[in-house]
């Protein structure tokens, strides 16, 4: 217990009617269990309610409750199993599991298909790789080995990373900040049988990035363009954010997410120091309400919206970075602003209730394109769910220590 203020909220007797009937009078209960002991209700409800298992939840409009589903080669096609997977990992409900298994089934076909661009990682490590950590299914490892060199033909040797967007066609070789969460795949295909090519262009990928990506004042432009002939890089663009050099939400938590992993994966030091300055430049600019605007540097009016989805992925990154930092004090700091997210997203100004099938809302998708702007986002739930997990696996160390 040296590290951990232990994150549980005494809950009062008159307050205790949760969902699922589970916690008795005047029991203890946890911000995190009372949240997943909630969610699990709600997405077995959503996954009774969704009869089509080729399509997937992506995002709630504003006049509606209920998911709008994508085809399986949309990027956050991997979201839903992966929230299904969660679920089943805090229940231990056989149904969410079939359901589970179910969802994640068609993402197959991503593995075996000529990549597209990058979300190659985000569609299958999310899905598959729950899938395969909880179950050790030997038949999902075959897929996310095929997943993993499938991903690898985007890189190119001579710039050094993987072109995210192959399509994006003004450029040659475009690298995004959002990649760096695509590196997990790789990193677990080279330590399971895919080989060490996989980790050297992982780390290779993560160089580029750290390179010419992170600014630095350690923000991130959402877009590196280079030429694919010469490796030279031409321009940092914004493409989702507020303009090319402001510091769009989410792009600055997959930052800080993605080198935490890196780190952890490769022990190279500079992506240690990447993510923490990443995430101590995060913190630094958080508003007083502590959950991010959707771009740092937009103008804040009445109507500005948030992002909940940046908060979930950065709670999820600061508890990966409290694993991995040293130094007893800076951990607490992260494990603390981690917590201090959790709490806020936990509160009803946050989540959804009743009103709709998600489970948080205030995210934002894409703002220049005018979509998905302050709404239930699937990716929102998927990041807050690990973090809650995160939470509670890291509490429990503690407790056994
Ligand atoms: N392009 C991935 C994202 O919206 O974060």
């Amino acid at each position: 217990m040296k590290y951990i203020r232990l994150f549980v909220v005494l809950v009062g007797v008159s307050l205790v009617s949760n969902a699922c009937g589970v916690f008795s009078k005047g029991e203890k209960v946890s911000t995190a269990d009372r949240v997943l002991t909630e969610s699990v209700v709600k997405i077995k409800e959503s996954a009774d309610a969704l009869s089509d298992t080729n399509h997937f939840p992506r995002y709630i409009p504003q006049d509606s409750t209920n998911w709008e589903c994508v085809d399986v080669a949309d990027w956050c096609s991997g979201f839903w199993p992966g929230v299904l997977w969660y679920a089943y990992e805090y229940s231990g409900d056989e149904l969410i599991k079939k359901q589970a298994e179910l969802f994640t089934a068609p993402i197959k076909e991503i593995a075996y298909t000529p990549a597209q661009d990058h979300d190659i990682g985000f569609q299958v490590y999310c899905s598959y790789g729950n899938g395969y950590r909880l179950t050790g299914n030997p038949e999902y490892k075959k897929i996310m080995l095929a997943a993993a060199d499938t991903l690898a033909t985007l890189y190119n040797p001579i710039v050094g990373s993987i072109n995210s967007w192959p399509s994006k066609r003004e450029y040659s070789h475009n690298t995004i900040i959002d990649n760096m969460m695509n590196l997990e795949l790789l990193f677990w295909a080279a330590k399971n049988g895919g080989g060490q090519r996989l980790k050297d262009i992982a780390v290779s990928h993560a160089e580029v990035t750290m390179k010419y990506i992170v600014r630095p004042d350690y923000t991130a432009f959402h877009l590196g363009s280079f030429d694919a002939k010469t490796g030279a890089f031409i321009e940092g663009k914004a493409h989702q954010g507020y303009a090319d050099n402001s510091m769009w939400a989410r792009g600055q938590t997959w930052g800080i997410y993605g080198f935490a992993i890196a780190y952890r994966e490769s022990g190279k030091k500079d992506f240690l120091k990447t993510s923490m300055k990443m995430a101590d430049k995060f913190l630094e600019r958080l508003p007083e309400d502590g959950i991010p605007y959707w771009d740092f540097d937009a103008p804040v009016t009445a109507n500005t919206p948030k992002d909940a989805s940046a908060a979930a992925v950065a709670a999820c990154g600061m508890l990966e970075l409290y694993g991995l930092v040293e130094e007893d004090s800076v951990k607490q700091k992260y494990y603390n602003e981690a917590v201090k997210l959790i709490e806020i997203l936990s509160t009803d100004k946050y989540l959804t209730g009743n009103s709709n099938q998600a489970i948080l809302t205030h995210s934002v998708g894409h703002m220049p394109k005018n979509s998905e702007i302050d709404v239930p986002i699937i990716y929102a739930d998927y990041y807050f769910l690990e973090a809650l997990l995160k939470l509670k696996k890291i509490e429990a160390s503690q407790i056994t220590k």
